[in-house]
């Protein structure tokens, strides 16, 4: 299969794009290297792709380079990972998040569209389920109360995706992504920054009592699961929650875990709670266990105790 990636460099893109490699398909990825986090992370993400796909660095919404992209392959698959990520960061910039995972999501859609590519696989998120007290999120849950620009504008690029299934003729999956952490997690999102922290004798910077929780789902499984969503997208538009779909583990449990896997105390500093922050997720994957045969496997404490192994060897 011939697959374009979008934000290869990321952290999710890059495991996708080595599986989708190692099993022999051909991986076309963009990225425009956001300067969100450093540059060199992200180079690094890419050191076992680099020579076995074309990565192309471009932005999304730079229409003369996307054209080139799909002018050179008939591609299969788009699979849309790029965008703006991070609830916190997006408080600040509601239109630039709008700009990139809305407008560009679309813009993307159209292209694939133009170059009758008709797959498209959309990584949207948990955050769609916003201020929903019904637990556990299920993807038919209305999810019309996002509680931050980033929540609300995954839930509008799959709304628009979803126009464009019926007006257009696409193919759309839709994976609502809960909480992703393992090796080359982002360094702003909790597990990894918890962890540089504790590693350094720094003070964590806890915001709220630490009782909120997150269905936590480790990397291999989110792309085992990304996988399976791949190899079957088809007509209509299909949303599936790919969650670890346990018991939610609380951010105290994860500073504990932490703390344990390093062999090293955590000095805790509490502030108040983050507006849009969700308190708790917790994901229903019924759908795609039944549907993609999606099996996670990885517990909490397996997965940090192999993300502090490739922590330490990274950071030495
Ligand atoms: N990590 C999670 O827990 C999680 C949860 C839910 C949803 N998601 C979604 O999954 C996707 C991947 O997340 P991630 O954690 O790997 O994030 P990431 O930031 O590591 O990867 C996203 C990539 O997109 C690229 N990018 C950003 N803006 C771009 C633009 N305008 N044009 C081209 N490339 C651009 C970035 O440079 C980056 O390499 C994102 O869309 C994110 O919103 C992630």
């Amino acid at each position: 299969m011939k697959l374009l990636v979008t934000g290869i460099a990321g952290f999710i893109g890059s495991h996708l794009a080595e599986r989708l490699l190692d099993r022999g398909d051909t991986v076309v990825g963009l990225d425009s290297f956001d300067p969100f986090y450093p540059r060199s992370l992200k180079e690094r993400n890419l050191a076992k792709i680099r020579g076995r796909a074309h990565v192309v660095e471009a932005c999304l919404l730079d229409e003369a380079a996307v054209t080139e992209v799909f002018s050179a392959t008939d591609f299969d698959v788009v699979v849309h990972l790029a965008g703006l990520a991070g609830v916190r960061p997006s408080l600040s910039s509601p239109s630039r998040y709008q700009r990139v995972n809305v407008e560009g999501t679309t813009r993307l859609a159209e292209h694939a569209r133009a170059r009758g590519v008709r797959r498209f696989v959309f990584a949207s998120s948990s955050s769609v389920y916003g201020a929903s007290k019904r637990f556990p999120f299920a993807e038919d849950d209305h999810a019309d109360e996002p509680l931050s620009p980033y929540a609300a504008s995954k839930r509008a690029a799959e709304l628009v995706l979803r126009a464009l299934v019926h007006t257009h003729g696409l193919g759309v999956t839709s994976l609502r992504y809960f909480t992703v952490y393992g090796p080359r997690q982002r360094p702003e999102m909790a597990i990894h920054a918890f962890c540089r922290a504790i590693d350094r004798g720094e003070p964590i910077e806890l915001y709220g009592t630490g009782e909120a929780s997150r269905d936590y789902t480790y990397v291999d499984d989110v792309i085992d699961g990304t996988l399976r969503a791949i190899d079957r997208v088809g007509e209509g538009y299909r949303v599936y929650n790919l969650g670890a779909g346990g018991a939610p583990t609380t951010l105290n449990e994860v500073v504990v875990l932490l703390s344990e896997a390093l062999g090293k105390p955590a000095i805790v500093h509490r502030g108040p709670s983050v507006v849009g922050d969700v308190e708790h997720t917790i994901a229903d994957i019924t759908r795609a266990r039944a549907s993609l045969g999606y099996t996670p496997t990885t517990g909490i404490r397996e997965g940090i105790e192999r993300f502090v192994a490739w922590y330490r060897g990274m950071s030495r």
